[in-house]
């Protein structure tokens, strides 16, 4: 089963990859309603069929230009098809032919509040995780046409992430029957990137040991913290797509989509602490996991992705406890508490984890935040079909748990930041951005 790209995909490939990704932001999704008409679900399609190839483009682009030979590395060349294969899926998935009087009504705003307004969604702002001139497109850029040739100034409007279109009429048969196809396409190709962050990190390895490298350089890490930005992005896009349109079997009124707009923390947060404890317990071999003590309003909600939170309450905890573990020895009958603090702001939901597992040497604290730092001596296989979607690994071994954490707390506007006090214990302030509007650090 191997598919090889053709020279006139890859030209294509890099014809789209001259056009600025477009950002959205988390609002933006949720505007777009929980149960979007057909229509709506069209121009959401049609949208990521535009946006999606383009997304996919640079990434193809990126792989194939990666200095110092760790672009002719198998694992990266896997990746690399497998982004040329989807994007190659998406731009050849054939499109209903629609009258005009359809088109039309597509183009046509939508009267759903009453108001104007309700098609035109609120704007993006900047992100603040993100300085400026990080990344290729920003905000303010998007739709402009940059490098598409016309030129043309003002035409923002053009590739917005959707205009609701719901006049309430029935759609013709075959818009459903291409929203069903598109879903299905997007699932296919969900699938085929599970393994990409293993796959990857499984190429930095084969690079590491043809080239005698130690450790990543700069060039490097910026291209992994790009690479698995893009890939939270693509994911995010399109989680939330194939969520939509199977939204008739889910009735959740707090869901949009994968987007949870009442997400609780405290729940969470006591689910991943239970979790983080267990994987601990295995790992060690222990009765009872070292105590976390959790400090939170029951009431503390906001919107945000429950996935993408759990995910980063849980790396932290983890390594948090396999601190205090080591630190104080498996044996011990008694482990200082961890403490889990979150604190409720009008910008910010902060979430403060505070362990008393020696902390971290001052020097070392850069380097946590590198891919594959670790100061596990055994790094666990790395099996790119072992635990498909995540690094949810084992208690600790990858060097992957904080890099990718602080990108998904940035991703939606906020930051992970790390103090430590060696020789007593490391503080983690997890920062959740809740005001919503930040657009996705785009490449
Ligand atoms: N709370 C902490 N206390 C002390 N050291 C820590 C703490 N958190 C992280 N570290 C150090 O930072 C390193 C990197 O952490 P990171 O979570 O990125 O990777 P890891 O835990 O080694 O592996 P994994 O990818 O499985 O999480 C750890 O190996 C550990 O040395
Ligand atoms: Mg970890």
């Amino acid at each position: 089963m191997s598919w090889k790209a053709s020279e006139k995909l890859m030209e294509t490939i890099k014809h789209y990859s001259n056009f600025p990704a477009t950002g959205v932001s988390l609002r933006q999704m949720v505007q777009f309603g929980e149960k979007p008409s057909t229509g709506t679900l069209f121009r959401a399609s049609q949208f990521l069929s535009e946006e999606l190839p383009i997304r996919l483009a640079h990434r193809v682009q990126e792989l194939q230009e990666l200095p110092d030979g760790l672009n002719e590395m198998p694992s990266i060349g896997r990746v690399r098809d497998w982004y040329a294969q989807s994007f190659e899926e998406l731009v050849t998935l054939p499109r209903p032919k629609l009258s005009s009087e359809v088109k039309e009504r597509l183009l046509r705003p939508a009267r759903r509040h009453g108001h104007k307004e309700a098609n035109l969604l609120s704007k993006a702002t900047q992100n603040p995780s993100v300085i400026k001139g990080q990344y290729k497109s920003e905000p303010e850029h998007n739709g402009n046409g940059n490098g598409n040739g016309n030129g043309k100034r003002g035409t923002t409007l053009t590739r917005r992430y959707f205009t609701a279109a719901d006049d309430g009429l029935d759609w013709p048969p075959e818009l459903s029957m291409y929203n069903t196809q598109f879903a299905e396409t997007l699932e296919k190709i969900k699938r085929r990137h599970d393994s990409v962050v293993t796959t990857v990190a499984q190429g930095i390895l084969e690079w590491k040991r043809k080239r005698q490298r130690m450790q990543i350089d700069h060039n490097i890490q910026a291209f992994l913290d790009r690479f698995y930005m893009s890939r939270i992005g693509i994911r995010m896009l399109i989680g939330q797509h194939i969520a939509l349109t199977d939204q008739k079997s889910r009735s959740d009124p707090n869901y949009v989509g994968i987007i949870c707009t009442k997400t609780n923390v405290r729940e969470l947060a006591q689910e991943a602490i239970e979790n983080a404890r267990f994987v601990c317990e295995d790992h060690y071999g222990l009765f009872d996991a070292p105590k976390i003590q959790l400090v939170c309003n029951p009431g503390i909600s906001f919107m945000y992705v429950p996935g993408h939170l759990s995910h980063m309450l849980f790396e932290t905890l983890k390594n948090s406890l396999r601190a205090v573990v080591e630190r104080h020895g498996p044996e011990k009958e008694e482990f200082p508490v961890t403490k889990v603090i979150v604190a409720e702001g009008k910008e910010d939901i902060t979430i403060k984890i505070s362990d008393e597992g020696g902390g971290i040497p001052r020097s070392a604290i850069p380097l946590v935040w590198t891919y594959m730092y670790t100061t596990v001596d055994q790094t666990p296989s790395l099996d790119p079909d072992f635990n498909k979607s995540d690094f949810k690994a084992p208690m600790a071994g990858f060097g992957y748990g904080l890099p990718i954490s602080r990108l998904y707390a940035r991703y939606f506007g906020g930051d992970l930041k790390l103090i430590s006090m060696e020789g007593y214990g490391t503080d983690v302030y997890l920062h959740l951005n809740r005001l919503s509007s930040s657009s996705e650090p785009l490449q």
